[in-house]
């Protein structure tokens, strides 16, 4: 059967899933530790990419090439960047760029030398179950968290996000950032660090992939502020309720 690729860049946004997988086995390969085993009738693999683009590209290649993963996706915290993302919003990739990618004058600024483009798009048809899950797994979580008025109806977007391997904790940044990318025809919602480069090696392989962002902070000089608090309390919940909705309607190879 076909094995999903759960990945999420630190432990605490993969909290809960673990203890999901049916006969877990544990893996390590390349410095990680993989965890195969079956959830909801699915082969899974979880894995941890660790922070940045490189780290999540060795992820991504082990879990295709060791682990033979047929469809990958990716679920953790960004920064908002678009002015209608708010901290607790849940945003689903529909393509990445990397922001922080500039080979200019030989190539557009953004392009991805040698694949003649700047975007990375995700699978449509994992993006729009994500997209699904997201709505059904999300209904009902404002109601388990209604002491905290942060926790509230979760919006869910859609569309770019943009990766690089800077932590924006600067609003001037955050603009600056903005402003370049829209000079090149890019509306990223939020920005991470790793979602690029795990689309890039999907690419690569041909493997499905889909990802799954839910806004942590606003990529300004509060970012930093109770950021473990909110991925423990507010982004694992919301991975986990999407997730685990998004395998139960995952079609079987
Ligand atoms: N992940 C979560 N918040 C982020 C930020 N502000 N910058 C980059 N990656 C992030």
């Amino acid at each position: 059967m076909a094995t999903l690729a759960i990945l999420s860049a630190l432990l605490d946004e993969q909290r809960g899933l673990l203890e999901e997988l049916a006969h877990p086995r544990k893996v390590k390969r390349a410095g990680r530790t993989f965890w195969c085993g079956q959830w909801h009738g699915h082969e899974v693999v979880l894995a941890l990419t660790k922070v940045g683009k490189v780290a999540a590209a060795t992820t991504t290649t082990a879990v295709i090439e060791a682990f033979q993963a047929q469809r990958v996706v990716f679920t953790g915290v960004a920064g908002g960047l678009s002015a209608g993302v708010k901290v607790g919003d849940v945003v689903v990739a529909r393509e990445f760029i990397h922001h922080d990618l500039d080979s200019s004058p030989l190539f557009a600024r953004y392009e991805i030398p040698l694949y003649g483009r700047a975007s990375l798009p995700c699978d449509e048809g994992l993006t729009a179950l994500l997209l699904e899950a997201a709505h059904v797994g999300l209904a009902g979580v404002g109601d388990h968290f209604h002491h905290d008025k942060l926790l509230m109806a979760p919006r869910v977007h859609a569309g770019l996000i943009a990766s690089g391997d800077q932590f924006v904790s600067s609003a001037e940044v955050a603009v600056r950032m903005m402003c370049d990318m829209q000079t090149f025809g890019f509306a990223p919602l939020a920005v991470e660090m790793e979602g690029a480069a795990v689309a890039q090696v999907c690419r690569d392989y041909d493997v499905p992939f889909a990802a799954l962002r839910t806004i942590s902070d606003r990529a300004d000089a509060t970012a930093h502020v109770d950021f473990s608090a909110f991925v423990q309390k507010v982004a694992s919940p919301y991975a986990f309720a999407v997730l685990s909705q998004f395998v139960q309607m995952l079609p079987k190879l």
